[in-house]
């Protein structure tokens, strides 16, 4: 894993410790992960577009294409294991959790992509991970709308049950809203902004935040629609 970014992060990392969550720009995250070169960034974003489909969405939704991949980090080395189910217990995912949720994997050259690992590494900074055992979930979400909305987050306001989050915007497509909207635990505001750009990202402490994602529309009318958004999450082992 890269340590590059080592100094940029560790200021992230204290407001995360102080506040539960901090989000960067686009712009930011590029400079973070330095350069993983034009036709890494099309092939990487472009893989959102064979997604399969979540046949467990309790609300009877077929608005939600995903891909699901488990890895461990362990001794400062990330490696992926075989295929396995994502579970969330009904405490966190009154909707959809409670059972072993099956879906299709993350395409190797995906994981093995400099993209990808460079977003790993920045999320292992930011959390200070790199010495501890975690499991590691990486989700690729499309949500798409049409004549019905689609909804990021049909769950609500809610923790992934892990330890730490990261969420990176990977593409928005002719939709509006998607608010990111995030809760602190002992603090009644709401905080909301959008995830417009890509690589927009957001770090929580899922230990001390609620996060959720308000619902997209269609732009424009007959023309697709979607948000796209890769999910890291890390849980000590
Ligand atoms: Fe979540």
């Amino acid at each position: 894993m890269s340590g590059k970014s080592n100094e940029g992060t560790a200021r992230i990392a204290s407001a995360i410790i102080e506040r539960g969550w901090a989000a960067l720009s686009g712009e930011r995250v590029r400079t973070l992960i330095g350069e993983a070169g034009q036709d890494e960034w099309a092939v990487f974003q472009d893989s959102w577009s064979v997604l399969g489909p979540d046949r467990y969405m309790a609300d009877g939704g077929r608005y939600r294409r995903r891909r699901h991949a488990a890895l461990v980090l362990d001794g400062g080395q990330i490696r992926t294991l075989p295929p396995r189910p994502h579970y969330q217990s009904r405490d966190y995912n009154p909707l959809n959790g409670g059972i072993e949720r099956w879906f299709a994997q993350v395409k190797p050259e995906v994981l093995g992509g400099a993209v990808f690992r460079q977003l790993l590494a920045l999320c292992v900074d930011i959390f200070a991970v790199r010495d501890v055992a975690c499991e590691i979930e990486a989700h690729q979400f499309r949500i798409e709308a049409g004549e019905v909305e689609g909804r990021p987050t049909p769950e609500g306001m809610h923790r992934d049950g892990v330890d730490w989050v990261g969420v990176f915007l990977v593409g928005r497509c002719n939709v509006v809203a998607g608010t990111t909207r995030i809760a602190i635990d002992g603090v009644p505001a709401i905080t909301e902004f959008t995830l417009k750009d890509p690589l927009d990202a957001v770090f929580i402490d899922d230990r001390r935040v609620r996060h959720g994602v308000t619902p997209i529309n269609r732009l424009v009318p007959g023309v697709e629609a979607h948000r796209d958004v890769l999910v890291l999450t890390f849980r000590y082992a």
